[in-house]
């Protein structure tokens, strides 16, 4: 073996007992898990340590050397250990010629150092040829195997050689491998795993948002404006009522904001005349965080529906109940059946449950595990036209649940609206639009667009 190549170890001798041994500098979790599935997988492998003969447990049938001695017997080798003690390895230039290098290092935070830990490494090891990978896997994660959230291994570095050894090793190991390019994406994917979330941020903030928003609004508008005009202390409100108002609106606003910018995005296609043009980047990132937006709101459908599951219980409801029976008995007289409001009430109340229904084949069918079994067509029937019939179930349910007090002028206290009014504003224009999309003509010249994009794009 020429010093300066790289010497590959044919994949199908990985299982031979003359088979190249792969190396791991490290002996700590992820070392150890790493080691434990490289062997299962049918790789020898050989540990480099500090103290071969103190070092602790490592799996059985892996042997244990010196960092020198196990470096030469290898071609590639993990460096599973902190970048704080990667110094030693420039006393090991001769036995590291050559050799592919696996960094594997994450940071505690964002710019902890000047460069990235895998050009750092290069920089120390100038004749190796590095290649940055599996940071983003946990011991957890190796041990076990590939899960749904686990599966991807991504990959940088500068010699393609050697990152097409290291993706046969992980792809052997039964993950999927994302090549991103030279080392100088390090950084980026040293920063992955120090994510938290990334995805949900938008809608987590927009959410709480909202809840602030509606609960000192609903505040201000109930519990404030009885105190003030009318003497009465019922702030007792806030731990149900108050709550089971502003879950549900902030629960149809974010349900009506998963499909505006789907609206938004045909109204621009139809616009331009072509599906050619990029959308805005807010309208991209909009798009990409809908699944999530999805799932914080049927999160706060959900609370509406068990704050619902006990109005009956309630002491307050059950006072009031009581308090009124007594006074009818009281006074001799009996409240006359009303059937219209017989009609609002179990209206609303039955097709709030059936939009709540759908809501949750809704976000059933965003989870990996059940949308991975459906074809793209069956998916985007579920989330798009079942979504806009949830979308005006909900929508229905509200305006039903409103009835008449639209037009009644006591309901705008202090000249405010209701909290659902206004939760019925985003809903009712998508809704609109959407219905105006569906119209044959402009629906005619969307799928035109729509088809000719697909027709001549070359993916
Ligand atoms: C209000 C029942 C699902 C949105 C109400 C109210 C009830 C109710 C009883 C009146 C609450 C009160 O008097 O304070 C139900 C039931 C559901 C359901 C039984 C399904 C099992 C939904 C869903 C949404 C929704 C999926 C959409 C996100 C609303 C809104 C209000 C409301 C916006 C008005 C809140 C306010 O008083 O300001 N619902 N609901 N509901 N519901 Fe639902």
């Amino acid at each position: 073996v020429k010093p300066e190549t790289v010497s590959l170890c044919p994949l199908n001798m990985a299982a031979a007992p003359e088979q190249t041994p792969l190396c791991i500098f490290g002996t700590g979790d992820l070392g150890f898990s790493l080691g434990r599935r490289l062997l299962q997988s049918g790789y020898r492998v050989v540990y480099g340590s500090r103290r071969p003969h103190s070092c602790g447990p490592l799996p059985p049938g892996t042997q244990v050397m010196s960092h020198g001695a196990a470096a030469q017997s290898a071609n590639l080798v993990f460096i599973c250990i902190h970048r704080e003690n990667y110094g030693f390895l420039e006393t090991l230039l001769p036995e590291l010629r050559g050799k592919v290098l696996v960094d594997v290092s994450n940071n505690l935070k964002k710019n902890q150092y000047p460069e990235a830990n895998a050009e750092y490494l290069q920089r120390l090891v100038p004749g190796a040829h590095v290649v940055k990978g599996f940071n983003t896997l946990s011991a957890w994660a190796l041990q076990n195997g590939p899960s749904d959230a686990n599966r991807q291994v991504y990959l940088c570095g500068n010699s393609a050689e050697a990152k097409q050894t290291v993706a046969e090793t992980a792809t052997k190991l039964g993950f999927t491998v994302l090549d991103r390019g030279s080392l100088s994406a390090a950084r980026e994917l040293e920063d992955f795993p120090l994510q938290l979330f990334p995805e949900w941020r938008m809608p987590l903030r927009l959410a709480v948002g909202l809840t602030a928003f509606f609960f000192f609004y609903l505040l201000i508008r109930d519990v404030i404006y009885a105190y003030v005009e009318q003497q009465k202390d019922i702030s007792f409100r806030i731990m149900v009522s108050l709550a089971n108002k502003v879950f549900p609106i902030v629960s149809l606003i974010m349900l009506s904001l998963c499909y505006l910018p789907g609206v938004i995005a045909a109204l621009l296609q139809l616009y331009r005349g072509t599906k050619y043009k990029r959308f805005p980047d807010w309208l991209d990132r909009w798009m990409l965080c809908r699944k999530q937006l999805g799932l914080v709101a049927l999160a706060f459908a959900s609370l509406h529906v068990l704050y619902t599951l006990l109005i009956p219980i309630r002491y307050y409801v059950r006072y009031k109940v009581a308090a009124s029976t007594i006074s009818q008995i009281k006074e001799n007289r009996t409240s006359e059946f009303d059937t219209a409001i017989a009609w609002r009430t179990d209206s609303y109340y039955s097709v709030g449950i059936l939009g709540f229904g759908l809501y949750l084949l809704l976000g059933i069918t965003s989870l990996p595990s059940v949308s991975n079994a459906l074809s793209w067509r069956e998916f985007s029937f579920i989330q798009s036209k079942l979504g806009y019939v949830t979308l005006l179930f909900c929508t229905l349910h509200t305006y039903l649940y409103g009835w008449n007090k639209f037009l009644r002028p006591s309901t705008y206290k202090w000249y405010t609206p209701p909290g659902y009014m206004l939760s019925l504003i985003v809903p009712t224009v998508v809704l609109v639009v959407k219905l105006l999309l569906l119209l044959p003509c402009v629906d005619r010249t969307l799928t035109r667009i729509r088809q000719g994009w697909e027709r001549t794009d070359p993916e």
